[in-house]
């Protein structure tokens, strides 16, 4: 089965998030209070979550992300992405991390069948990490990727670092040479208006453009090529050590290409990131609906799915919940 869109677009990535609760306080993301939390039982059950799970697999979902929030932070979660893994029909299983737990659980999750990582990393300057993400972690995250990059069969890791204006332009040269160095795909992401304080304007975009000039004059680099569907324009150093990426949402939009969808941790089915409208699955599964009866509600959302987002454009109005609540 295919799932599509009124756009043509085919619809079969689905990124799951597991937790909205989170152990770093990113300033671009969360107050430093956190979050108003949801209650235990709003959050789906691994029970719930591997049902769900397996009615998109049916419906053409192919590949799935797990999310937070951190997904590391929920409780037993390699216990929840051996469940997943068990599912016929998902041929890429992914995780994206904060990292500041993967020393503890990186053994753990590749044997619970995880397929790839991205690790989530804003700066490698202790003093810079621990500003930016209000917690002195730097260490941490730094040892996950060792404790990571030692298992067997973990492919190439991917290092998102979302660029900030004023603050990113100091560590471009540092995270390029961090991609020659190591194993990594770093990737840089353009900041979007998701951060709960609202606080998002044009100016804080460093595109990716201008990262990549700077780059350029240091390191040369191949022409960015994006293959389909993928967030990420990736360029490779021209002397054959390593690679970087560019997210671009807000310069160069993908919308027109998206195969994505999302389910937040209490059950609402998000089409497009910037969604304004959600579907709860969670009630309806609670009151005891069959699996065609949920897969014709996804069905019929997935049919309404955003064109594209209208970040910069005037009225442009963001969504209710903030990035850690719908899911990275
Ligand atoms: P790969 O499959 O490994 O390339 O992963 P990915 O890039 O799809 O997932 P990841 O969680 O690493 O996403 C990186 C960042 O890209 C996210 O944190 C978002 O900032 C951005 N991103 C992911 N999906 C979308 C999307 O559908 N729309 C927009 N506008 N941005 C997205
Ligand atoms: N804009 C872009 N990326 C963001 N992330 C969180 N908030 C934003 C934002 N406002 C990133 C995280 C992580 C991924 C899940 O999303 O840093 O890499
Ligand atoms: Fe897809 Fe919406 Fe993201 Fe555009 S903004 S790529 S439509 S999820």
């Amino acid at each position: 089965m295919t799932l599509t869109d009124a756009h043509g677009r085919t619809v079969d990535d689905l990124r799951i998030s597991v937790v909205d609760r989170c152990n770093l306080r990113c300033t671009y993301c969360m107050p430093a209070e956190g979050l108003p939390w949801l209650d235990r039982s709003d959050i789906l059950s691994f029970e719930e979550l591997e049902r769900l799970t397996r009615v998109f697999v049916d419906l053409g979902v192919k590949t799935v992300r797990l999310t937070g929030g951190e997904p590391l932070v929920r409780k037993d979660f390699p216990v929840l992405a051996g469940m997943l893994a068990g599912i016929d029909g998902i041929e890429d299983l992914s995780v994206t991390t904060n990292g500041v737990l993967l020393e503890r659980d990186a053994a753990k999750l590749v044997a619970a069948g995880i397929d790839r990582f991205n690790v989530s990393l804003d700066s490698l300057h202790h003093e810079r990490f621990h500003q930016l993400t209000r917690r002195d972690d730097l260490h941490r995250v730094l040892r996950g990727l060792q404790t990571l990059g030692a298992q067997p069969g973990v492919g190439t890791i991917k290092v998102n670092c979302v660029a900030l204006r004023g603050v990113t332009e100091h560590e471009v040269i540092d995270f390029a040479d961090l991609a020659r160095r190591e194993p990594y795909e770093v990737r840089f992401i353009e900041f979007m208006p998701l951060d709960a304080d609202r606080n998002w304007t044009p100016d804080d975009v460093l595109t990716g453009e201008e990262i990549r000039q700077i780059i350029h004059a240091t390191y040369p680099l191949t022409d960015p090529e994006r293959p389909a569907h993928a967030t990420a324009k990736v360029c490779h150093f021209l002397d054959g050590k390593g690679r970087v990426g560019f997210i671009n949402p807000v310069s160069e939009p993908f919308c027109s290409d998206c195969n994505r969808l999302r389910l937040t941790a209490d059950g609402r089915l998000r089409t497009c990131l910037f969604s304004q409208r959600e579907t709860d699955l969670r009630a309806p599964m609670r009151e005891g609906a069959s699996d065609d009866e949920l897969g014709t509600l996804i069905q019929d959302a997935v049919w309404r799915k955003e064109l594209k987002h209208h970040v910069g454009e005037p009225g442009f109005v963001p969504p209710p919940r903030s990035m850690s609540q719908i899911g990275g």
